[in-house]
């Protein structure tokens, strides 16, 4: 083999491990509060700066939509906790969708099942279904690969954080984008440090809100956190236990929820049990966003429950009446019960959570010059 050869051959190693050798990337460090558990990161997908930087770019680029005018933001709005205030979001084909847009937050913790029915696994396996669905953004993934592939950021930015262009590492960036989304600074947050106290109002709204009521105690209470559960105010985290039916429909106009995607005809009508953080700037609420005002919310649960095969006994068991009525369930709280309780609520708004810059549209700004 001449010299010639052997350096060709040499150089064009060289290129091919430059091409191919996984890039340096750097772990995001982020605090939580414990109280939050055990967080979920799954192996094949590091949670990295140079990840994160892509997915916020991807999260709020309208290039990921088929007529490019639709990006994920536009159903996830940070000022509204990543909601878009409508009762039923409505994207590329303008039709209105079947659900109500989620909020995004703390979801390294909580149930390991996203949408209402808990379809997917993972916010990996989530990330590509809303770029694909003809009602969302209708994009096609290899036109979307080409278009990334063409644009003058994208290639370094995928370089930096993964290697290459595919439509697995779009949606890998996308979920670390979505795992740093995380709310921690509420008002509640501050008391549960210690660092402020809650009003009169709210402080009774917080028990009111954390008490099964039991007449023979005379405990009165809301019951609420016998699904949102603990700090996190959201479903259970094993298995489908964060999936639940609150009594919205009777049997006639059950939907499908859970069912939907276990076929299991006890999961008819349960519904992911939504976190309560940032709750005040989320309306109009629930799965199909029927409730307009978190007064709504608490008629419902005080008075409005349905009654249904697969209504939750934590529902069925929450009287403040002396004898339980199973006829017609009901929580029996007072209007100034009711009003504590929507009090404590808004301490979960989290200011620094809704204008954190990290979090905010990099194309309005100049700080993706870096
Ligand atoms: C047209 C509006 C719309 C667009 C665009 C959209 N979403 Fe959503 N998003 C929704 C709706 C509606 C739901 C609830 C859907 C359901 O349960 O079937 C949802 C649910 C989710 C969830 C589940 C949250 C949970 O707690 O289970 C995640 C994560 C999410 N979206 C991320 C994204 C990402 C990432 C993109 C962009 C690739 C995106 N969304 C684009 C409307 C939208
Ligand atoms: C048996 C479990 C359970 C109990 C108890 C419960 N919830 Fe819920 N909650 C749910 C489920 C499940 C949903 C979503 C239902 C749906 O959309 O189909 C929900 C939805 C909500 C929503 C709307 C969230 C959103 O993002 O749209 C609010 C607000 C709410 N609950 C507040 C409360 C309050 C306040 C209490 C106590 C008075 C309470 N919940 C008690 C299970 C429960």
């Amino acid at each position: 083999m001449s010299v010639i050869t052997v350096l060709i051959v040499l150089a064009g190693i060289t290129f091919w491990k430059i091409a191919n050798d996984p890039p340096v990337t750097t772990p995001v460090e982020f605090t939580a509060p414990f109280v939050f558990g055990r967080f979920q990161i799954p192996k094949d997908n590091p949670y990295t700066y140079e990840s994160v930087k892509l997915g916020r770019r991807l999260f709020y680029d309208p290039l990921l939509s088929g007529n490019n005018e639709i990006s994920c933001a536009s159903c996830h709005k940070q000022e509204l906790a990543f909601t878009d205030g409508l009762p039923r979001a409505i994207g590329a084909s303008k039709r209105a969708l079947p659900f109500n847009s989620m909020s995004l937050s703390n979801l390294m913790w909580g149930p390991r099942h996203f949408f209402w029915n808990g379809r997917v696994a993972s916010l990996e396996q989530q990330a590509l279904l809303p770029i694909q669905h003809v009602d969302e953004m209708d994009q096609d993934l290899d036109e979307l690969m080409e278009e990334l592939k063409q644009d003058d950021r994208y290639p370094v930015l995928f370089r930096n954080a993964y290697g290459r262009i595919t439509p697995e590492n779009t949606a890998k960036a996308l979920a670390s984008f979505q795992r740093s989304l995380i709310s921690a600074n509420s008002k509640y947050d501050k008391y549960l440090r210690g660092e402020i106290s809650l009003s009169d109002q709210e402080e009774y709204g917080r028990k009111l809100f954390m008490a099964h009521p039991d007449t023979k105690v005379s405990l009165r209470g809301g019951n609420c956190i016998d699904c949102h559960s603990q700090f996190l105010t959201a479903g259970f985290a094993t298995g489908f236990d964060g999936f639940s039916n609150n009594g919205l429909d009777d049997d006639e106009h059950l939907q499908d929820g859970l069912y939907a995607f276990t076929g299991n005809d006890a999961h008819r009508g349960l519904f992911k049990v939504p976190t309560l953080r940032n709750i005040a700037v989320t309306a109009p609420y629930m799965h199909d966003g029927r409730f307009a005002s978190l007064e709504q919310v608490l008629e419902h649960y005080n008075s409005g429950i349905k009654m249904s095969q697969t209504l939750s006994p934590l529902i069925i068991e929450a009287d403040n009446r002396e004898k339980v009525d199973i006829q017609s369930v009901s929580l029996n709280l007072t209007e100034t019960e009711m009003k504590a309780i929507i009090a404590f609520l808004h301490t979960l708004t989290d200011e620094d959570f809704l204008t954190n810059e990290d979090f905010s549209d990099p194309f309005n700004r100049g700080s993706d010059h870096d």
